[in-house]
C-alpha cells in the first residue's frame, strides 16, 4: 500500500498525471473525474476493438486504445510474400473462421464480421488430403479416419465424466482409456491431425477442457456453430475483417498505436499506464487484453503485484504456439488437395503441410506451407531461417523422391513464441487448471483493473471468436461501473484454489 501511494504521490507531478490523488483509495465512491481518459483498453486486437465498440454503444466514448503495434488487428496479422510480380497476402496469425454456421441457427461472430465487411474466404475442406511417410506417397487415410473418430470418441466419453464429478486428465488418458495407443509414424500423425489445434499434445491438454472447447465450437447439438471452416484468402490480408469494424465507430482520438505498456499502477482511484517511452496515462478504468503469454512473462509489470490467487491462476493456464512456415516456388509441384500429412518418425516434425496455389485460394502463387506446434515451434525459432529453409526442403526430398526440388524464391516464418508482444500463440487448458483457476484468470482485480482477450473464454479460448465475446463481455462490465457511477459488478474470485479430496502420504 505504501508503494502505491509514493507512486501516486510522483505521478502527481507529470504531465499526463492525476491532477490530485489524495481523494478515495477504495473506489467504492462514484468514479473520479480527475483521471485522463474514463477507460484506457489496453492492446489493439479483436478482444480490444470489440470492448471499444461496446463501450461506443453504451455511449462511453472518452477511452484510449493502447496498442505497441503500428496497426490495429494483434494476431490477425497478414505479410506480403513473394518475388515481384508474384506478391501474395498470407496470414501470419489468425486464418480460419473455426465454426461458421447451420441453418439459422447461432453464428460465429468472426463470420458475421466476415459477411459485413465482404471477407473473401475459401472453403477449408480437410477431407482433401493426400498422405506421406518417410518413403514417399503412401494412403494411409483409414489410419486419418480411425484418429478422427477416436478425438469424438474422446469427447463424448470425456463429457460423461463431468455429471459425475470424476477428476479431469490429460488427454492422453483418455485416449489410452479408450484404448486409442498411437504407436507408428502413421498413426502420430493421424493423431497429430487433431490436436495441432490446440497447439500442444495430448500430454499437455485437459481432456475436459479440449472436449468442451471443440464442442462449443464445432458440435451444433452442444450450442456450437457449424463444423464447417472457412479460410481467409483476402488479399487485403484476413485483419480487414476487424480493422474496417473499427472504423465505423472508432475516432483517431481515440486510438494510441506505437505505444508500449510497460507497467500499469492499479488503486482504487483507477490506472495509470507508463509507456516506454516514460508517457503516463491515467484512467478510471482499464481493460488489460494482451495475452497469456504477456501476462506470464512479467512483459508488463503490475503495481501493486497481482494477488497470488490471480498469479497462479495466470501461471497454471498455458500458452501454445502454431507456427506457419512459407515456401513459395516458381512452380507448383506437389500435391492438389489442401492437406497433406507426412508422418516422420519424430512425433510433431514438419507434420501439416497446406497447399495454397489452388483454385479458390491463391492460385498461381507458388505457395506452400508447412505448420509445426509448441516444442517444435521454440525449436525452429532458435533456428537461423536458413536452417530452417533446409529442413522444410529435406522433408520435401522425401514426400516426392522423384523430384528434384528447386530453391524456393521466398521463406517465411513469424517467431510467436520469442515476441514480447505475444509470447506464443494463443492458449490452450491443461489438465491441472481447474474451473475456480478459470474463474480467477478472469476475475477483475480492485474495481478498476479488468481482463479481456481469447485466454479469459472459458467455452472459446484459443480462438478469435473467444475474444470477440471476452471483448463484449469486458466492455459492458466496465460499461456498468461507469454507468452506475463506481457501482461495479465485480466477477467471483476464489481466494485459494482446493481440492476436492486431498493428496495423503501413508506412512
Ligand atoms: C499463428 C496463429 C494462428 C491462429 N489461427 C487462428 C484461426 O485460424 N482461427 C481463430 O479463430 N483463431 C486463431 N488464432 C487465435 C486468434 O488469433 C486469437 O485468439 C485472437 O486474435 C486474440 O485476440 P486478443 O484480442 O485476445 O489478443 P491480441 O490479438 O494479442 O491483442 C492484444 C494486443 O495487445 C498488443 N500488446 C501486447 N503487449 C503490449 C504492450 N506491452 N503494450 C502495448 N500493446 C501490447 C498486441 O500487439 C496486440 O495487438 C491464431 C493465432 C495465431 C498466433
Ligand atoms: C472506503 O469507502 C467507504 C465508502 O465511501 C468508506 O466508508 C471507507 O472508509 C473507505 N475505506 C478506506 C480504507 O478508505
Ligand atoms: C508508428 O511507427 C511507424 C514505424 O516507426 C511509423 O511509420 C508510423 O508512422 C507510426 N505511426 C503512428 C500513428 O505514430
Ligand atoms: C468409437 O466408438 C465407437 C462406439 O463405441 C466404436 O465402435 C469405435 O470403434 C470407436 N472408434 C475408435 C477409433 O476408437
Ligand atoms: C461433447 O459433445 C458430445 C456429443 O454431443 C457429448 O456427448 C459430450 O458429453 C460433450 N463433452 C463435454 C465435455 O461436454
Ligand atoms: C511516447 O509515445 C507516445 C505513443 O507513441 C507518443 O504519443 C508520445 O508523444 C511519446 N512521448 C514522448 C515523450 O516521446
Ligand atoms: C519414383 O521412381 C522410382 C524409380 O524410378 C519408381 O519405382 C517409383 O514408382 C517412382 N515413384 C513415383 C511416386 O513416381
Amino acid at each position: 500500500m505504501q508503494r502505491i501511494v509514493q507512486l501516486l504521490l510522483a505521478v502527481t507531478t507529470a504531465s499526463l498525471a492525476l491532477a490530485a490523488s489524495t481523494a478515495e483509495i477504495n473506489g467504492t465512491t462514484s468514479t473520479s473525474t480527475k483521471n485522463d481518459k474514463t477507460v484506457l483498453i489496453l492492446g489493439g486486437g479483436v478482444a480490444g476493438i470489440i470492448a471499444a465498440r461496446t463501450l461506443v454503444e453504451k455511449g462511453i466514448t472518452d477511452f484510449l486504445i493502447v496498442e505497441a503495434r503500428d496497426e490495429l488487428g494483434g494476431r490477425m496479422r497478414s505479410k506480403g510474400l513473394g518475388v515481384k510480380g508474384k506478391r501474395a497476402t498470407v496470414e501470419l496469425g489468425a486464418n480460419w473462421i473455426q465454426g461458421t454456421q447451420e441453418g439459422d441457427g447461432p453464428a460465429n461472430p468472426i463470420l458475421t464480421l466476415a459477411r459485413k465487411h465482404g471477407v473473401k474466404t475459401a472453403d477449408s475442406d480437410y477431407e482433401s488430403i493426400v498422405t506421406y511417410d518417410e518413403t514417399g506417397k503412401v494412403d494411409y487415410l483409414d489410419v486419418l479416419n480411425n484418429a478422427v473418430d477416436a478425438y469424438t470418441n474422446l469427447t463424448v466419453v470425456g463429457g460423461g465424466r463431468v455429471p459425475t464429478k470424476q477428476v479431469d486428465t490429460t488427454c492422453r488418458t483418455g485416449y489410452s482409456l479408450i484404448g486409442v495407443k498411437p504407436k507408428t509414424p502413421q498413426e502420430m500423425v493421424a493423431e497429430y491431425f487433431v490436436d495441432w489445434e490446440y497447439a500442444q499434445t495430448p500430454e499437455q491438454t485437459s481432456w475436459i477442457a479440449s472436449s468442451w472447447n471443440n464442442n462449443f465450437t464445432y458440435d451444433v447439438d452442444q450450442g456450437g456453430f457449424s463444423e464447417d471452416n472457412l479460410l481467409s484468402v483476402d488479399q487485403r490480408g484476413f485483419k480487414y475483417l476487424i480493422q474496417a469494424e473499427a472504423r465505423t465507430f472508432l475516432k483517431p482520438e481515440q486510438v494510441l498505436l506505437n505505444a508500449t505498456v510497460r507497467t500499469i499502477a492499479h488503486s482504487g482511484d483507477g490506472v495509470i499506464v507508463t509507456l516506454a517511452n516514460g508517457t503516463r496515462i491515467s484512467a478510471d478504468y482499464a481493460i488489460f487484453t494482451f495475452s497469456l503469454g504477456v501476462l506470464q512473462n512479467d512483459d508488463v509489470l503490475f503495481e501493486p503485484v497481482l494477488p497470488m490467487w490471480k498469479q497462479e491462476a495466470i501461471q497454471s493456464m498455458t500458452m501454445g504456439t502454431y507456427t506457419k512456415i512459407f515456401l513459395q516456388f516458381k512452380e507448383k509441384f506437389w500435391f492438389d488437395t489442401q492437406f497433406a500429412l507426412y508422418a516422420d518418425k519424430e512425433r510433431g516434425r514438419y507434420p501439416v503441410w497446406q497447399g495454397l496455389d489452388l483454385e479458390g485460394f491463391l492460385p498461381g502463387s507458388g505457395i506452400i506451407f508447412a505448420t509445426v506446434t509448441n516444442d517444435y515451434s521454440e525449436r525452429v525459432e532458435a533456428l537461423s531461417d536458413a536452417q530452417v529453409q533446409a529442413e522444410l526442403l529435406d522433408v520435401l526430398h522425401t514426400m516426392f523422391p522423384n523430384i528434384t526440388i528447386p530453391t524456393p524464391t521466398a521463406f517465411f516464418f513469424p517467431r510467436w513464441f520469442s515476441d514480447p508482444l505475444y509470447r506464443g500463440s494463443y492458449s490452450n487448458w491443461p489438465a491441472s487448471f481447474v474451473s475456480p483457476h478459470h474463474t480467477n484468470l478472469r476475475a477483475n482485480v480492485g474495481q478498476r483493473l479488468w481482463f479481456s482477450g481469447e485466454a479469459m473464454s472459458q467455452k472459446y479460448f484459443g480462438f478469435l471468436h473467444g475474444a470477440y465475446f471476452e471483448g463484449m463481455d469486458a466492455g459492458e462490465r466496465v460499461a456498468d461501473c461507469v454507468l452506475s457511477g463506481g457501482h461495479c459488478k465485480s466477477l467471483p474470485f476464489v481466494e485459494s484454489v482446493l481440492n476436492a479430496s486431498p493428496y495423503i502420504i501413508q506412512f
